[in-house]
């Protein structure tokens, strides 16, 4: 069965005017996304950032929890936390996920304003299986994905699209994650 990990990037992303830019961890994110991830089967969940001054954050959340005597009480969201962790960068989470598997994972890109694409979750899924590798599903803060990490990944997903008649599209990205997550197990099914 192919196996998932996913990220959230927090370097190299663009921001309004399309440049170069590192944003900040957010709480909400460490929390929904390690929940959600877990809640499907994911194998890790990385928050990329180089920050040193994130990573002191992260872990102190993340310690937080682990900790906390009260935490005896929500053994659900500690066994969501302890499979996170921090990544320095892409290249870090790659060589990690290299590590657990033995193989290179498929880098996979999420965004919503993708123009050319290669695929659906499907296509994706079956792909990892044919060639047997993990996916590293990576996910955008700010702006999303600088373009560097869009061109040189291995898989450009199709953008989520809704229903909105005027063409609104602003999912959060906790929001994007959980869909994906969802089209994953589907196209395991
Ligand atoms: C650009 S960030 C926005 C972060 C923002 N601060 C928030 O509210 O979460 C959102 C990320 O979620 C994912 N995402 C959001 N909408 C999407 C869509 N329609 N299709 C695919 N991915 C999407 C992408 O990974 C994107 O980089």
């Amino acid at each position: 069965m192919t196996k998932l990990y996913v990220a959230l990037v927090h370097h190299p992303i663009k921001n309004k005017r399309n440049e170069l830019v590192t944003t900040s961890v957010t709480n909400l994110d460490i929390h929904d996304i390690s929940r959600s991830s877990r809640t499907y089967g994911a194998e890790h969940y990385y928050i990329i950032t180089p920050l040193k001054a994130q990573h002191e954050l992260v872990n102190r959340i993340l310690g937080h929890w682990e900790k906390d005597k009260n935490g005896a009480y929500n053994p659900d969201r500690q066994d969501a936390l302890a499979f996170t962790s921090i990544a320095n960068s892409i290249e870090e989470a790659v060589e990690k996920v290299k590590e657990a598997e033995g193989v290179n994972p498929l880098v996979v890109v999420t965004g919503a304003n993708f123009e050319e694409y290669d695929g659906k979750m499907k296509d994706v899924c079956r792909k990892a299986n044919i060639d047997k590798r993990p996916i590293l599903l990576l996910f955008g803060t700010g702006w999303g994905l600088h373009a560097s990490v869009v061109e040189s990944a291995d898989f450009r997903l199709e953008p989520l699209i809704g229903n909105a008649s005027d063409g609104y599209n602003h999912l959060s990205v906790r929001s994007a994650v959980a869909i994906y997550l969802d089209r994953f197990k589907e196209a395991l099914d």
